[in-house]
Order: C-alpha cells, then structure tokens, then sequence
C-alpha cells in the first residue's frame, strides 16, 4: 500500500512517540491474535502532536471502520447512543475533546465502556421504564489536552492511557522529510532541520509550515527548500528561531512588561491578552514550559532568564529592598 497522505496510516510509518508505539504495537497484536476488539484509549497532551492520527492508525491495523466525533459536538445522550447503537463489531469510536462531553452523555458511556450495553428511558413520569440495549463491542479513542480535566470514573474505564510528548527535532526533521516526500517537494537536510526546530514540537505545524515554505520555494525560488528558502519564508510567517509565533511571544512579553517577569497567575495574563485562559494553558503554555521559557511556580507563572536572553532583554530584579 502506497502512503499518500500526511498522516501516516500504519504503526510502522508514524515516526515518534516511541513509548505509546511500542506499547500500542503489543496491544494491538495480542488484541487480533485472539479475535477481540482492543481495550479502550486515551490519548493525552497538547493539541498537534498525534492524537487524531493514533486513532486512525488503531482502526486500520485492527482492520475495522473508525466513527469520529467529538466531546462538544454530543449535546444529549441520545444522540450518543444513535452512535453506539450504529457502531459495527470491534469499530473504533473517536472522540476527541472527550473532556468536554456533559455529564449526562458521559454516564451513558460508562456501562457502555464497561459492559457494551446502555440504559435507555421510555416514556415519562410513572409509566417510564428503563430497557438495556446490547452494544457491539467497540474501542472507544478519547483523546483529551488535560487528562486532569477527566472525572475519575471516565478516565478509569480507559484500559491504556498514553501521554503523548512533544517531538524532537530530529523527529520532526524526520516527518518533514517524509511529508516533503509525499507533497512531491525537494528539500535538503538543512532546510528540512529548520523547518524542524521552528515547529514547536508539533507534527501538525510542521506540515503545516512545510506548505507555506514550499509555496515560497516555488514563487521565489527554484522549488527547491533549502536553509535559505526556509529561513526567508519563516522569518515572513513571524515564526522565530524557536518556533514562537505572536501569541507565544504576547504572553512572554506582556509578563515581563506588565508584570516584571511574574509569577503572575494564569487567568491575570490572559485577561490581559484577551485570550481564554485554558486556550493558554492547553494550547501554548505547555511548549513555552517544556523549553524553559515559562517556569510554573506555587506563586504563579514566571519568565526565566532564558527567555529575556531570547528577547534580548535583561532580567530586572523584582526584589524592591
Ligand atoms: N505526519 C504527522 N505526524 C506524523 C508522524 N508522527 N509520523 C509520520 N508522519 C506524520
């Protein structure tokens, strides 16, 4: 089978996340070996690095059908079990956002998780009876940002749960490669490294990325993606040498100028940017703190000393004697 899209299809084409991988792989094998649908997964971690594509990647090496929807998009548990109900033997069931499903949508897939079975209601007042209807065995996939934003008795249904990393840069020079392989684009070692380390750690926007420079490449120069090509084109896109973009950089600047460097709380520095604070704690924290920008503190956010020097700023005492 020929592999034609940026997502990869099979275990052994996904490069990265070589914990969940090799976990997954066993699961995976043991599950087909005896003929059974796969255990339930939850993905974790910052949006980008792989979640959706997991899932994918689960259906197709199980060889059954993948159903995709999502925490917000379920509004009443009918509409989830219209979903369960329809659900072939062993298929995989996708939710993403699965944090943000309602509590009553939520209770409903709990004997469906635990027994493939739920409890539907008939009718109203003293002539209501509730009815079980048997389910096809299916996985569920949730994927989440926050795992700590799952209530315990949904995370515990989960039979493997995977926290998924932000990648290397040799890894993501890797995806680059392929994904420039498969966009039918030339790219040398230095431009795929590049395009790499300014892509936060996210596959997503390394794809993403490697479009936008091969349209320069194309426009402004021979098609080829060298360093050159990629640092013209990124330097244009406002990505910098550490693959901030002009959130990342409102939020560093906005805490040492607005509040000399922290610590400063989370909700205080998104009001101030405008920005819902769990977008900034989900979305853009989570890279900033990883690479030492952002340290988190019991008093509060605060920018490290690596940060000033990435600005060219000098770190101001906050110490008043
Ligand atoms: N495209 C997006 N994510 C990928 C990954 N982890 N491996 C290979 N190609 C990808």
């Amino acid at each position: 089978r020929i592999e034609n899209s940026l997502r990869p299809q099979l275990l052994d084409n996904y490069i990265g996340q070589e914990k969940a991988k090799a976990n997954l792989k066993v699961y995976i094998e043991a599950a087909r070996q005896r003929g059974e649908s796969l255990d339930h997964v939850l993905f974790y971690g910052p949006p980008g690095l792989g979640k959706t594509t997991l899932a994918g990647i689960i259906a197709n090496e199980m060889e059954v059908n993948m159903k995709v929807t999502s925490g917000p998009a379920i509004e009443k548990p009918g509409e989830m079990a219209a979903i369960l109900s329809n659900l072939k033997e062993g298929d995989v069931l996708f939710v993403d956002e699965i944090h943000r499903l309602n509590r009553q949508v939520e209770e409903l897939l709990y004997p469906a998780m635990e027994d493939f079975a739920i409890d539907i209601v008939i009718g109203k007042g003293a002539a209501a009876k509730s009815i079980r209807l048997d389910l096809p065995k299916f996985t569920l996939v949730g994927a989440t940002t926050r795992a700590g934003m799952l209530t315990p008795p949904l995370r515990d249904r989960f039979g493997v749960v995977n926290r998924l990393e932000f990648y290397t840069n040799e890894e993501l020079k890797e995806i680059v490669c392929r994904s420039a392989g498969v966009l039918k684009v030339e790219i040398d070692s230095d431009g795929a490294f590049e395009l790499a380390r300014r892509s936060r750690g996210t596959p997503r926007l390394a794809n993403r990325l490697l479009k936008r420079v091969r349209d320069f490449a194309q426009v402004k120069y021979d098609g080829r993606i060298t360093k050159e090509v990629a640092d013209f084109a990124l330097d244009l896109l406002e990505v910098d040498k550490l693959g901030l973009d002009n959130m990342d950089r409102a939020i560093i600047l906005s805490m040492i100028e607005k509040f000399n460097g922290g610590p400063v709380g989370i909700e205080t520095v998104a009001a101030t940017l405008g920005e819902d604070p769990g977008t900034i704690e989900e979305v853009y924290e989570p890279y900033l703190v990883q690479n030492g920008l952002i340290l988190r503190t019991p008093r509060g956010r605060m920018v490290s000393g690596l940060a000033y020097r990435h600005f060219g700023l000098s770190e101001k005492s906050s110490e008043t004697p």
